[in-house]
């Protein structure tokens, strides 16, 4: 496993859209551990392999309600149902935070790291957090999206306070 150099905002790569994956290989998988490992390093619920400087359509996510994280392969959103508005971040742009109106719950289809496909239904931060990253894997970045950036601290903490309170487990987020 190695630590990958996270891309920022303003590399072209970042824009760019990411293939899919066809072959479910040792590649992939050194890919995935690598993104954990990323993950681990510098902290954040999620990660799009973009953000590695990899095109293709893989991501990492913790389920906020659990703590555990999912390896999405080809993800694919089937349904979105209802609407929230929560700050967010990325670990592409340290310090930067804004309100992003995402779908309250959605449904998705995905392949794990062996090629088998799933399904699965998220709601709350969870789906916030799928949300953001199957958008990195078509070059959107939640500025483009954010109606609001938050600049001052203490609204920004009572921005992630409200963003946490939906999150079952009360683990101190970023
Ligand atoms: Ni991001």
């Amino acid at each position: 496993m190695a630590l990958r150099r996270v891309v920022m905002f303003g590399e072209d790569t970042l824009r760019k859209t990411s293939r899919k994956v066809e072959v479910f290989d040792d590649k992939l998988w050194v890919l995935l551990d690598d993104m954990q490992q990323t993950m681990d390093q510098f902290g954040g619920v999620g990660l799009a392999s973009p953000q590695v400087g990899i095109l293709r359509r893989v991501i990492v996510v913790e389920d906020s309600d659990t703590e555990k994280r999912v390896e999405l392969v080809n993800p694919v959103i089937t349904k979105e149902v209802g609407q929230q508005r929560e700050v967010e971040g990325c670990l592409s742009s340290p310090g930067e935070w804004g309100y992003v109106k995402r779908p309250e719950r959605i449904s998705l289809t995905a392949s794990n790291r062996y090629g088998k496909e799933f399904q699965l239904d998220a709601k709350g931060v969870f789906a916030i957090t799928i949300c953001h990253e199957i958008d990195h894997l078509n070059g959107k970045l939640f500025t483009d999206l954010a109606d609001e950036m938050v600049e001052d601290e203490e609204e920004l903490e009572k921005a992630k306070r409200s963003r946490n309170r939906k999150c079952k487990r009360k683990k101190k987020r970023r």
